[in-house]
């Protein structure tokens, strides 16, 4: 169907063998190509949920998902409304960040070394990386690559944008990853690519993947029926500290309540946080690179009813983005 590698699911096995023996329904918040939905239906969820952003996820889910008939059931949504599709789930799996095929597609705009239209869209709506690109202010381009790229450079980078969007607009990834790079030092070798952190930096603000993640874990603890499992695969440091920061914020863990998370212990956990975060074996490293800095975290709901978090509290950086921005 692509010339895409097919996507290959990270920390699958110790997500099964944490949450069996596994039965009902459970929601799948980040369908991808169904490596985590087949999963769970072949180790004894009754009912899977599949929700993707991308039609891409559904396409693959139409093929893949026949033999399952109606104990599989796909929505394209975002995981920050699994809410509205179902409640009171035995278990939610969340899956974040890019697919392979996504990555791998040129023609998405994720990627600096293919050339492709600057589109950078896990879905199809709203903002894309070209808007933010040619129609910010300086100021705001500097936020986004500071505050979700943690890039030191983010003010040069800003001033070159804005000079050579008023001769050409952007509409290639390589004409941005080429701006970017020449206002870098030459990388030595073995560093990423220059554009690395610029291209992550849009990626979010695109996908406002940090509002997601905020929204999304307290979605799913008001789809979470008592006992229902929580489980999340992050890829940055930055989202797994969130994941982190949720958890205790929402089980006992916090003990006494923390610097950043001060009134939280005095209510009923909404959590029991199960085990440490879990990484990958040298073995599955080896055999999908993509994994290495994968973490999972598992908690299983409790009966207290579902509280709020915010952003702030998670340490989730915020680049405000409006539209109509110059
Ligand atoms: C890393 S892939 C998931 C792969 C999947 N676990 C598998 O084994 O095939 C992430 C997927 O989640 C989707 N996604 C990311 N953020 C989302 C969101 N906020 N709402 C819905 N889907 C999202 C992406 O479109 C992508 O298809």
């Amino acid at each position: 169907m692509t010339e895409a590698a097919p996507h290959v699911p990270v920390l699958l096995q110790p997500i099964l063998d944490a949450v069996a023996p596994l039965s009902g329904t459970w929601i799948d918040g980040t369908m991808g190509a169904g490596g985590y939905s087949r999963a769970l239906l072949e180790a004894g969820a009754s009912h899977l949920i599949g929700l993707d952003r991308d039609p891409l996820a559904h396409d693959m889910a139409a093929a893949w998902g026949a033999p399952y008939g109606d104990r599989l059931q796909t929505v394209k949504t975002v995981f920050s409304r699994m809410d509205e599709v179902a409640t009171g789930v035995d278990g939610v799996v969340l899956d974040l960040g890019v697919s392979s095929m996504q990555l791998d597609r040129a023609d998405r705009g994720f990627s600096f070394l293919r050339d492709g239209p600057l589109d950078m869209r896990m879905g199809d709506d709203g903002l894309t990386a070209a808007d933010i690109v040619n129609d910010a202010p300086e100021g705001m381009l500097a936020d986004i690559l500071h505050r979700y790229g943690e890039e030191r450079a983010a003010r040069r980078i800003a001033r070159a944008i804005i000079r050579t969007r008023t001769e050409t607009p952007f509409v290639s990834t390589l004409q941005l990853a080429e701006t970017v790079a020449a206002n870098l030092p030459r990388p030595k070798p073995g560093q990423s690519h220059p554009a690395t952190r610029s291209f992550q930096a849009i990626r979010i603000a695109v996908n406002d993947e940090f509002g997601e993640l905020a929204e999304g874990l307290q979605a799913a603890e008001r789809a979470l029926a008592p006992g229902g499992w929580l489980a999340v695969v992050t890829f940055h440091s930055v989202e797994d500290r969130a994941v982190k920061r949720f958890l205790a914020a929402r089980s006992d863990a916090g003990g006494g309540g923390s610097r950043h998370l001060p009134e939280r212990a005095a209510r009923a956990p909404a959590f029991e946080v199960v085990g440490k975060a879990i990484g990958p074996t040298e073995a599955e490293v080896a055999a999908n690179p993509r994994a290495r800095s994968a973490r999972l975290r598992v908690a299983r709901r409790t009966d207290a009813p579902a509280g709020t978090v915010t952003r702030r509290e998670l340490g989730l950086p915020e680049a405000v983005i409006s539209k109509g921005m110059s």
